[in-house]
């Protein structure tokens, strides 16, 4: 077997079969097949697309490239939430412990973010002393005992997806839905669990643009899980505006905090309970939908989910008393609140917030920058709320001093018009036990 035959194949639009696709996988990790070989292959891949045998072969070749985690020792269900990516969305802090509240064990392998969009564990960060890096027998034993564990996607879990996203990062074959599919699906198949749900964001503050892609990311992934017994669910949800009220990584924790608190603002609460309530299907707990909302609403009521997010980041070595006594531990250089010029309803764009918020300094351009944790957005006015003239919109928290760049940024991520432009949060539930 060599290079120039599978390249071959794949550039002439015939299947690849499972040893040419471990060949190219093992190859490429030892360094025998290089960089411009690869390349080559990622963009026949971006025109030509992948069949269902070869999406299996390839989502199998990169989970057999590293670790796989068995949770020795953890009976019962465990779930699994991804999300592909957005502006504001910190779902994966709320609805965690509002499955654990019903005694579902989360034991997640979550990210960095990159470019505009956040990442779970640096959000988590923002809670000094709270760590990912965590052996696998205390990811064990905190999934079994504490029901909640993160960790993040050391050297050793799908080593395969890390060389590969890097290449397609500067390739052009980053927004490949076979790719991106694989790439999802082979850290959540690396863990064992009972559920996964995956909520694929639409718009203008996501990797996909509009619902047909996404239905077809969606469909992909639910695919590779089929092929692997997995009980995958998906939510598209709608990024053309950010999630919730908070950007940035430690205002994204207090909002969390606070919506477990039942002071949340009804679309991230919208999101989380949807999300954890398909899990709740998924696992059996209940088999109706509303009826699962309903208890979900009462575990927010008693606080419960709220206290086991404080335990969650306690038990990893956060200080949780951090984000409790928000105002007294994030402070910024510059607060700058930003006027409306005139009134109507309110429209954000996702994709210019997002990129405001990471010039702020709450995200990173290169894996190498640092994050502000106390810098972010705070949106006072939510999307489609009417303002009347000179009334704050949103504020801004960084500690750079580019006072009057950022002015002159915020005016590109809101528009004010005279009628609302209500669209859907929720635009597709995909799941075989969703009955609503
Ligand atoms: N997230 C991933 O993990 N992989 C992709 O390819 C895109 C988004």
């Amino acid at each position: 077997m060599n290079f120039n035959s599978i390249i071959e194949k794949k550039k002439k639009n015939i299947e690849l079969n499972e040893s040419e696709i471990n060949f190219l996988i093992e190859g490429f990790l030892n360094n025998k097949i290089k960089d411009y070989q690869m390349s080559a292959f990622l963009m026949a891949v971006y025109f030509n697309n992948m069949t269902k045998n070869e999406l299996y072969f390839l989502t199998n070749a990169m989970i057999r490239s590293g670790k796989k985690y068995d949770l020795e020792g953890v009976e019962g269900p465990i779930a699994d939430k991804h999300s592909t990516g957005g502006v504001g969305d910190k779902t994966s802090l709320i609805y965690a412990p509002l499955v654990a509240s019903f005694g579902i064990k989360v034991a997640k392998i979550s990210g960095r973010g990159l470019g505009k969009t956040g990442g779970t564990i640096d959000k988590l960060e923002s809670c000094t002393g709270w760590t990912s890096l965590i052996s696998e027998e205390e990811f064990n034993s905190n999934v079994k005992n504490k029901y909640i564990s993160i960790i993040g996607q050391s050297e050793n879990i799908v080593p395969a997806d890390k060389v590969l996203y890097a290449l397609r990062d500067v390739t052009g074959t980053v927004d490949s839905i076979p790719l991106i599919a694989s790439s999802i699906m082979s850290k959540k198949l690396a863990v064992r669990n009972t559920s996964i749900i995956l909520d694929v964001k639409v718009g203008s503050g996501a990797f996909m643009q509009n619902i047909d892609d996404a239905l077809l990311l969606a469909n992909t992934m639910i695919e590779i899980g089929n092929l692997y017994n997995r009980n995958v669910s998906v939510i598209l949800t709608n990024m053309n505006f950010p999630l919730g009220r908070s950007i940035g990584n430690a205002l994204e924790v207090k909002e969390a905090w606070e919506t477990l608190n039942g002071n949340g603002c009804t679309s991230l609460e919208e999101i989380s309970t949807t999300a954890a309530a398909i899990t709740l299907l998924d696992n059996g707990i209940f088999n109706d939908y509303k009826i699962a909302c309903e208890e979900i609403n009462k575990v927010i009521k008693s606080k419960k989910a709220a206290n086991l997010l404080k335990e969650f980041v306690i038990n990893q070595n956060g200080d949780f008393d951090k984000i409790i006594n928000y105002d007294d531990n994030f402070k910024t250089k510059n607060v700058i609140e930003i006027r409306s010029e005139k009134k109507g309803y309110l429209n954000y764009d996702s994709n210019s917030i997002g990129n405001l918020s990471l010039n702020l300094g709450a995200g990173r351009e290169t894996k190498e920058d640092k994050i502000d944790f106390a810098s972010g957005i705070y949106l006072n006015k939510l999307p489609n709320e009417f303002v009347n003239e000179n009334e704050i919109i949103f504020t801004l928290y960084t500690n750079k001093d580019s006072v009057e760049i950022f002015k002159n940024m915020s005016h590109e991520c809101y528009k004010i018009t005279d009628n609302k432009n209500e669209s859907d949060l929720i635009l597709k539930i995909i799941s075989k036990n969703y009955n609503l």
